[in-house]
């Protein structure tokens, strides 16, 4: 497709006035992503929120504070050496489950982004990142725990922040999703 031969500027124009699903009508924008462009370290949500819609920027809200701290506990910070990005671009309305034909749709942008920023490691936090960037239907609960690649791309999957904050004992997990994340990272960079 068009998408796949764009540049920085065309991709976030393309993402800002997309109208290839239904969720066009109901956002405010297109949210494309935030970050280092030249990052080692690439997170992957699932859609923006209301927080997100509003201001156009991915992780804004409560589950984004989290994800600040996560980031932190590993030594990094939002915009230095990591970008974010999510699934979706748009918002759907209510914060529902994206549509299967809705991430086949959008799914291009994101894939788009990865070969721009050729990130050395990915983190995909929820099922929708984790099914979506590897091509299954694996429940996440089987997914964790080992290093899955994208495209030659090391991939570790962990639950999403907005799970987490329901689940706060579940950052037990999280953590040594982490440790494997940073693990791989410094075996990459050795
Ligand atoms: N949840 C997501 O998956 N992405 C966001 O940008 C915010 C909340």
């Amino acid at each position: 497709s068009l998408i796949d031969g764009m540049d920085w500027d065309a991709l976030d124009a393309a993402i800002m006035s997309c109208a290839r699903c239904e969720l066009a009508k109901s956002r405010t924008q297109g949210v494309p992503g935030v970050g280092d462009r030249q990052a080692d370290w690439l997170f992957v949500g699932e859609a923006p929120g209301a927080n997100e819609d509003r201001l156009g920027e991915p992780f804004v809200g409560d589950a984004g504070k989290l994800l600040d701290a996560i980031l932190a506990a590993i030594g990094l910070r939002r915009g230095e050496n990591v970008f974010i990005a999510n699934v979706l671009k748009s918002r759907p309305p209510g914060n529902r489950d994206p549509k299967p034909e809705e991430v086949a749709t959008c799914l291009p942008y994101l894939v788009r982004q990865i070969e721009l920023i050729r990130p050395k490691l990915i983190v995909a936090m929820g099922r929708f990142a984790a099914q979506s960037l590897l091509s299954t239907d694996m429940p996440l609960g089987k997914m964790r725990g080992r290093l899955h690649s994208y495209h030659g791309v090391p991939l570790v999957v962990t639950y999403h922040p907005a799970y987490l904050l329901r689940n706060p004992l579940d950052k037990a997990k999280v953590w040594e999703d982490m440790v494997l994340a940073t693990d791989t990272m410094h075996e990459l960079n050795r």
